[in-house]
């Protein structure tokens, strides 16, 4: 049995305190049970994939209590600064421009240059992110593949093992994800319809928005083969690198950067991101991988490996 924590003040504080630690903990929102890690952590963010057997690394939401809480993470436009105003806390998520030196570890945005914000109106998810005091990472809490819980005990049932804690604040009102936009130059953008009508959208806005047309500008990082790939050239599998290639290592092996020299996949998951960056800084012209092993968060690494070789 996971730890499962009341919706009163110690189960909050006992939940904040574990987030604050790294712990993964569960807790609801008004859509569904996020499962939420500290988002300035990144091995606690890797967690979450290895906990939900992701196989990719899809960015996630950061959850905050106020918009004044975004602010410090995102740039606002008046476009975006009206929805905000409109209808947070709520079922809304934006996706924003991050901002330089926003406390957020790469691997929440998996890279992007954006970050998905969100304020919560489920009174004991505001109370949990108010008392944690920093942003909290959190995708829907089921495994990959499976539907999103709206009940700590549907949580326990899909994870119950793999995670720290569960705050328990009964179902979800809402029980379906937060719709998400994106405000480009003066247009919403619809990346993902969900708990807050489009109409109530186009009512405060008074013009009509549609959902993203697979094929437009892709933004669901996914859709992008090469999104993650560094400026060099990657080669994955590697055990012999050739005299011109650096090699980005995995295990105790001797390498020029090392996902994890211990073997350890969460952590291999947790530095995949900023290595990619510093070989680029390393202006690394042809790079060599590791194999990575396919189980668990591997896949997702490997996933991830595999966008940055791929041709381009
Ligand atoms: O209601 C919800 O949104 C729940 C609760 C826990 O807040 N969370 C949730 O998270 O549904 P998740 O990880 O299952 O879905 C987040 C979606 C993914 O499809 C991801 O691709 C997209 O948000 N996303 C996150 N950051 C993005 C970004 N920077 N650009 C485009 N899409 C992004
Ligand atoms: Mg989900």
């Amino acid at each position: 049995m996971t730890l499962r924590l009341s919706a009163d003040t110690p189960g909050i504080d006992r939940a904040a305190q574990l987030l604050r630690q790294g712990a993964l903990v569960a807790f609801p929102t008004e859509t569904v049970y996020g499962l939420g890690a500290d988002a300035t952590d990144a091995r606690a963010v890797a967690g979450i994939y290895a906990a939900k057997g992701r196989p990719s690394f899809n960015p996630l939401i950061a959850h905050v209590p106020s918009l004044q809480a975004a602010e410090d993470l995102v740039h606002f436009d008046d476009l975006a600064r009206q929805l905000a105003r409109a209808f947070w806390p709520g079922p809304m998520t934006l996706v924003l421009p991050l901002r330089d030196g926003a406390p957020v570890a790469d691997i929440v945005t998996a890279g992007l240059p954006t970050l998905a914000v969100r304020v919560p109106a489920a009174p004991l998810a505001l109370r949990l992110l108010e008392r944690t005091g920093r942003p909290v990472a959190a995708p829907s809490a089921n495994p990959s593949g499976r539907v999103s819980p709206t009940t700590a005990d549907h949580v326990e049932a899909g994870l119950g093992d793999r995670i720290d804690a569960i705050l328990d604040g009964g179902p979800c009102p809402v029980g379906l994800e937060s719709t998400i936009l994106m405000p480009v130059d003066g247009t919403v953008r619809l990346l993902r319809p969900g708990g807050l009508p489009v109409e109530r959208i186009e009512a405060l806005l008074g013009t009509p928005i549609s959902l993203e047309a697979p094929g437009d500008t892709p933004t669901a990082p996914g859709q992008l083969a090469s999104h993650y790939a560094p400026q060099g050239r990657v080669r994955l599998n590697v055990t012999q690198p050739d005299p011109d290639e650096v090699l980005l290592g995995f295990g105790p092996i001797n390498a020029d950067l090392n996902l994890s020299p211990t073997g350890d996949l969460t952590e291999a998951a947790a530095q995949l991101f900023g290595h990619l960056q510093t070989l680029d800084r390393m202006g690394a012209r042809r790079i060599a991988v590791s194999p990575i092993p396919e189980r668990g968060v591997g896949r997702a690494i490997n996933d991830r490996l595999r966008r940055a070789a791929a041709p381009r």
